[in-house]
């Protein structure tokens, strides 16, 4: 089976117990922590900031002492200076919107220099164009199946078929560079439409209130798991 990835997104968490939330989500299966940084400007919600994720990131480890990486989604415009402060603050991964960076060759230098891996985020209206010429400095490319800007919202299906033109493209240039390049799916993933996501070619999957909505996280998950294991 291919590996899967499951990102809890923590915007659906209980923030006044934001450590405990990921502690939990963490021991019920999680892969990622999936971060979402928005500032009211670039999309229309507010959210949390570099403090944030360095107060939760003692909390991103399994029992094990094993690292769970903190995905980091900024909806943020300008990209280039908040990118910097979540690098500083223990995120592993910056993912980001290229309309709203103005040089997104430069924003992605400037991660990966920080020692993150860089993502690019497409919102549901937006083409592929930009991975064009910068694939050699992408590690993850994001594709939103909601509006960014809040939980909750129901899943896009249109996203399908961007995601599987994805897929392609990050087969080909595999096959010639050898580098895996991770294919994330976000908003308004759930127990009956992650193995559609599946099947159309992604590989990471951001659920935020499909998880935090339910009593069970861990049920959730490996509900989440079991479709996934029904994908070729
Ligand atoms: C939306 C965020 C998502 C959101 C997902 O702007 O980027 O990560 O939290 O939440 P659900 O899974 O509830 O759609
Ligand atoms: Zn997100």
């Amino acid at each position: 089976m291919k590996s899967y990835r499951i990102a809890p997104s923590i915007l659906s968490a209980d923030f006044a117990r934001l450590g405990d939330e990921v502690r939990r989500v963490i021991d019920s299966g999680a892969d990622f922590i999936h971060f979402d940084v928005m500032d009211n400007h670039y999309v229309p919600n507010l959210t949390v900031g570099p403090l944030v994720a360095q107060a939760i990131k003692p909390y991103c480890r399994r029992a094990d002492g094993s690292p769970v990486p903190l995905d980091v989604h900024l909806m943020v415009e300008p990209v280039d200076a908040l990118a910097q402060m979540f690098a500083d603050c223990g995120a592993d991964i910056i993912s980001f919107h290229p309309e709203a960076s103005r040089h997104v060759d430069r924003t992605l230098q400037l991660i990966r220099a920080a020692g993150c891996r860089a993502g690019l985020v497409f919102n549901p209206a937006s083409g592929l164009e930009v991975l064009d010429y910068v694939l050699d400095k992408v590690d993850l490319v994001l594709i939103m199946s909601v509006n960014p800007g809040f939980g909750g919202q129901g899943f896009i299906a249109e996203a399908l078929r961007k995601i599987a033109l994805v897929r392609q493209r990050l087969d080909a240039y595999r096959q010639h560079s050898g580098r895996e390049v991770l294919l994330e799916v976000d908003g308004g993933i759930k127990v009956d439409n992650i193995a559609a996501a599946a099947a159309a070619g992604a590989d990471t999957f951001v659920a935020g209130s499909a998880i935090f909505g339910q009593p069970d996280y861990a049920a959730v998950i490996a509900a989440l798991r079991a479709e996934l294991a029904r994908v070729a």
